[in-house]
């Protein structure tokens, strides 16, 4: 494992990710604790991005619900249901959602009033079942792109494959 995180804040944001994407890789890959891998990755994105909230809700098959899963930031709700919120909406449509402005998205869940604009990707399995969602929360309105759509994307596929089961 990793003893330490490398960040290069000079670095263009894509370069940023390739270089967290490379090091979560290895971070994760001689443990099979799922909660000690999420909760690491929540960690390795904070360090590099210092956003406000990150993490993962949960799909938790007996409740039907999404699940408060590891974190960095503010406590959160701890259930979403289907189609509710952001994240609710992000599992039902199988998409990534990049929120501008949180205040126009009719039924977000505001878990804190500092939250101005988040994205949120879904976790697929191999055979694009939601497993999850990665939720990200920032202090300022239109905070992500889409190269943020797309690395966090990029991540949660390899988290659906390599790290969910
Ligand atoms: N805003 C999310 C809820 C989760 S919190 O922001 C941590 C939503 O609307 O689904």
């Amino acid at each position: 494992m990793a003893e330490e995180l490398f960040t290069d804040p000079t670095a263009s944001k894509e370069e940023q990710y390739d270089l967290l994407l490379k090091q979560i890789a290895s971070l994760c890959e001689d443990e099979t604790s799922q909660v000690a891998n999420l909760s690491n990755i929540c960690a390795a994105l904070k360090t590099t991005f210092g956003w406000f909230w990150i993490g993962f809700y949960l799909v938790d098959k007996e409740q039907k619900n999404l699940v408060l899963g590891p974190f960095q930031g503010p406590i959160a709700c701890t259930r979403i249901a289907k189609g509710k919120g952001v994240c609710g909406t992000a599992w039902e449509k199988k998409k990534v959602l990049n929120i501008p402005d949180v205040n126009a998205f009719p039924g977000h869940i505001a878990c804190s009033a500092l939250a101005k604009s988040e994205v949120v990707a879904p976790i697929l399995s191999p055979l694009g079942e939601v497993l999850g969602v990665l939720d990200v929360d920032s202090e300022t309105y239109e905070t992500f792109d889409v190269t943020d759509e797309q690395k966090l994307k990029q991540l949660c596929d390899w988290i659906g494959t390599h790290i969910i089961q």
